[in-house]
């Protein structure tokens, strides 16, 4: 099988818009590989932070993201010899994952491991630039929606489960803010492929959103064939 006939299923779209969970329930009922790729570029700010690099030195935070000792093992994510799964989520590592991704050199250094994600039986890849950058060959792409409200709900939600503190309109407003930086950046902005489905999960459970990304799926391997 040649590396570009291996089937990839791309999700993107903006943070909280449930899209991680969705890829990895897709990816698991397919029995493909995932890829989440803003993990990768919250464990290049996490490495710049435990390092002392400054986010915004981009030659440095560059060579850092090239050599990432990472590893995905389990569901756990390894920096080194260290679960890292809690750390990278936390909201300090987001923002500077979103610092770090708007660095061109930055982006360089991760296109090649993410592409090697890319073996059979299949891939399923989550992020922001997927279907535009990093697979534009993709058999499906998908670009999941849902309004700032909403997502900040989700996040709150999540928070406040885990036993944190946490203020709706902070959340909303720091959102919002994100996706401005991920929309507006030069490189790899954050939008939609022109071919891929817009799927606005505003007002639909998880289980509905994985339904639907699977029926395109299956809608474009019928096209294909
Ligand atoms: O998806 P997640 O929230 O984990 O991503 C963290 C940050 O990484 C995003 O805010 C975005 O700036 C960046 N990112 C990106 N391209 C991707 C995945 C993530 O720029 N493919």
């Amino acid at each position: 099988m040649s590396v570009t006939s291996i089937p990839v299923l791309t999700i993107d779209g903006p943070s909280a818009s449930g899209k991680g969970t969705v890829a990895e329930r897709v990816a698991r009922a397919l029995g493909f590989h995932f890829l989440d790729s803003g993990a990768l570029y919250r464990l290049t700010a996490l490495s710049a932070m435990k390092h002392g690099v400054s986010l915004d030195d981009e030659t440095r935070v560059a060579e850092l993201a090239a050599t990432l000792p990472a590893a995905f093992r389990e569901g756990a994510v390894w920096l080194a010899d260290e679960d890292v799964t809690d750390a990278i989520r936390a909201e300090a590592v987001g923002e500077g994952a979103s610092k770090v991704a708007a660095l061109p050199a930055v982006r360089a250094a991760l296109f090649d491991r993410q592409r090697a994600y890319r073996q059979a039986p299949g891939l399923v890849a989550d992020g922001r630039d997927m279907g535009t950058v990093i697979f534009p060959d993709a058999a499906a792409k998908v670009f999941l929606t849902a309004s700032a409200e909403a997502r900040a709900e989700r996040r709150y939600k999540q928070l406040i489960e885990k036993g944190n503190s946490a203020s709706l309109p902070a959340l909303v407003a720091d959102m919002q803010a994100r996706d401005a930086r991920d929309t507006a950046r030069a490189v790899a902005p954050l939008k939609p492929a022109p071919d891929a489905l817009l799927l606005d999960t505003t007002q639909m459970d998880i289980e509905s959103a994985v339904q639907a990304v699977l029926a395109h799926y299956a809608l474009c391997q019928a096209r294909n064939k």
